[in-house]
């Protein structure tokens, strides 16, 4: 017989937290400046303007929802938090001789500081540097292995098996993603790859494709604000140091040539993708993920933003 898991008590839940996420789902859902869906990826083209949803799981394992929480969403590079997770417990701090973690100060498709820096990539979240982290997750693996450990971790982390990935967001990607293989057969130039370019970029392609709803997100990402621990079960999922140093690269690096302003107007650890998703930690405090598709300049959710910087100021949770 397998011992029933502690569930911990609900001890200080925050006040209010659930009037204040409703709230801001219905501002946002009003507001008439939605961003520029992404349509560089032409099946993301397909999301619709008027989608908006908000989730926090708060320490007590209290959970608030706003919008289309539930809905799946193309994650795109909210994903990189999880493989560079991954490709840390793969090769530990090995992983920073293939990748910097200096915020790039350019956008997150960029080529130009690849060839002074002798192919490695600034940080992991900009897509050289999330393509080199594949690259270690692939080493040893089939292409087809190496996304089901992305996804069983996932699965783990959310404590849900049904999270899948989007196909026809993969392939399409797949089709028109000439300037990731530019990145990739640049930095194979460099002997930064180990794998064939095409294997890393099909597990790239496909775990940037993973659809995901706001309330899974941040579920999935829970042990980053916990010190490492699911909260819920008490399982170590990374130690708190390593949790502490993945939060701080995605608040210096996860959002882009757009982290300094995100830094500013929200104050917390982030990580945005095209798809129109950001997850944000508030250390100690919750889980949160957030997803409307239109996009501003930088590629990062217009109202995703809005709506954090709402949070974060009404609640006090910026970490500044
Ligand atoms: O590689 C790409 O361009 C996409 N699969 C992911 C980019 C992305 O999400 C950038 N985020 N804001």
């Amino acid at each position: 017989v397998i011992p029933a898991i502690p569930q911990p008590k609900v001890t200080n839940p925050v006040p209010d937290l659930e009037r204040i996420v409703s709230d801001i789902a219905e501002e946002m859902r009003a507001r008439p400046d939605r961003g520029e869906v992404a349509t560089y990826i032409p099946e993301l083209a397909r999301a619709d303007p008027n989608a908006f949803g908000i989730a926090v799981i708060a320490a007590d394992g209290q959970v608030a929802v706003g919008g289309d929480a539930d809905v799946p969403f193309s994650i795109q590079s909210v994903s990189k938090v999880f493989t560079l997770t991954l490709a840390l417990g793969k090769i530990g701090n090995l992983l920073w001789k293939r990748v910097g973690r200096e915020p790039s100060g350019s956008p997150f498709n960029s080529i130009v500081q690849l060839e002074a820096e002798h192919g490695i990539p600034r940080n992991p979240f900009i897509n050289a540097g999330a393509i080199a982290v594949t690259d270690v997750i692939l080493s040893g693996h089939q292409p087809r292995e190496a996304l089901g450990e992305i996804l069983r971790f996932m699965h783990f982390l959310a404590e849900d098996s049904s999270i899948g990935i989007d196909e026809a967001v993969a392939a399409s990607e797949q089709r028109t993603g000439f300037r990731n293989r530019a990145l990739a057969n640049y930095m194979k130039s460099f002997d930064v790859l180990e794998n064939p370019v095409d294997y890393t970029l099909g597990v790239y392609f496909h775990h940037c494709a993973i659809a995901m709803s706001c309330r899974q997100l941040a579920m999935a990402a829970r042990f980053l604000a916990h010190g490492g621990r699911n909260p819920s079960t008490g399982f170590s999922v990374v130690s708190a140091e390593r949790a502490r140093r993945i939060n701080a690269i995605m608040l210096t690096c996860g959002h882009y040539d757009g982290s300094g302003e995100f830094a500013y107007r929200v104050g917390l650890p982030g990580k945005s993708g095209v798809g129109g998703g950001i997850l944000a930690i508030a250390p100690g405090k919750a889980s949160i993920a957030v997803w409307s598709p239109g996009l501003d300049a930088s590629g990062n959710s217009h109202l995703g933003r809005i709506a954090l910087e709402a949070l974060t100021q009404r609640l006090g949770w910026s970490v500044f």
